[in-house]
């Protein structure tokens, strides 16, 4: 709870500081002794190991972001209020699971659409922003994205090894300050492997917050149509 708080105190903090209107302490000095780093999930919702996580999440005090599958919202609704209840930044991973690299503009704008709508008449209005599947989507299409788009800078290829001990190592050893981990709720493997992650991480002063709040702690201004790989000011 304590974290939430001063993590509250923190982004409210760079609001002000945004306004001109404080000369205290700015936040970039309240976060230099912290070190942030997101955890990202794709692929889900899926019961049974998304629910898992949360869990987890929940008792270690530990924010993430989950970039969900539009088709696979209904079905798993009061996992979808339970990311939100529980302090989670909620993402659009496309209806499908498209591949947008080579997609044309109808559908781009169909597969991202979709989802915005259950996700809007689930949970209300609000930015959800975007990872295209593979984290690309084709040149020039930018423009049809209305939200801030995040690839990540640490891919232990969890879905390929399901090796919950290899996922560990593969994150740990690449893991800095900033970074953005890309991890898939969908295997036990890796909610097994992200939970530890978080206890290990914590352990050597990591900090675990939505992508939203990592960028707005680094004094970033996320646009729509750009592509976030990491939190780096
Ligand atoms: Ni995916």
């Amino acid at each position: 709870m304590e974290k939430r708080i001063l993590l509250f105190l923190s982004l409210s903090l760079i609001s002000l500081t945004a306004c001109g209107t404080t000369p205290v302490a700015g936040p970039a000095e309240m976060a230099e002794d912290i070190k942030y780093v997101a955890l990202t999930f794709d692929d889900g919702p899926r019961k049974g190991t998304t629910d898992r996580l949360l869990n987890g999440l929940r008792d270690r005090d530990a924010s993430a972001t989950f970039f969900l599958v539009g088709e696979q919202i209904e079905a798993n609704q009061e996992l979808v209020a339970r990311m939100r209840d529980e302090g989670h930044q909620i993402g659009n991973h496309t209806w499908s699971h498209q591949r947008l690299a080579d997609a044309s503009p109808a559908l781009i704008s169909q597969e991202v659409g979709r989802t915005e709508e259950i996700l809007e008449s689930l949970l209300g209005g609000g930015e959800y922003w975007l990872r295209p599947p593979y984290g690309l989507v084709s040149p020039g299409s930018e423009d049809l994205i209305t939200v801030p788009m995040v690839k990540w800078s640490v891919d232990p290829r969890d879905w390929e090894s399901r090796d919950t001990e290899k996922v560990v190592q593969a994150v740990l050893q690449n893991v800095q300050p900033n970074s953005i981990i890309l991890l898939h709720d969908i295997y036990p493997t890796s909610v097994d492997a992200a939970l530890r992650i978080v206890d290990v991480l914590a352990e050597k002063g990591y900090w675990f917050v939505t992508v939203k709040e990592l960028l707005l702690l680094n004094g970033i201004d996320p646009q729509a149509g750009a592509m976030y790989r990491n939190g780096n000011p």
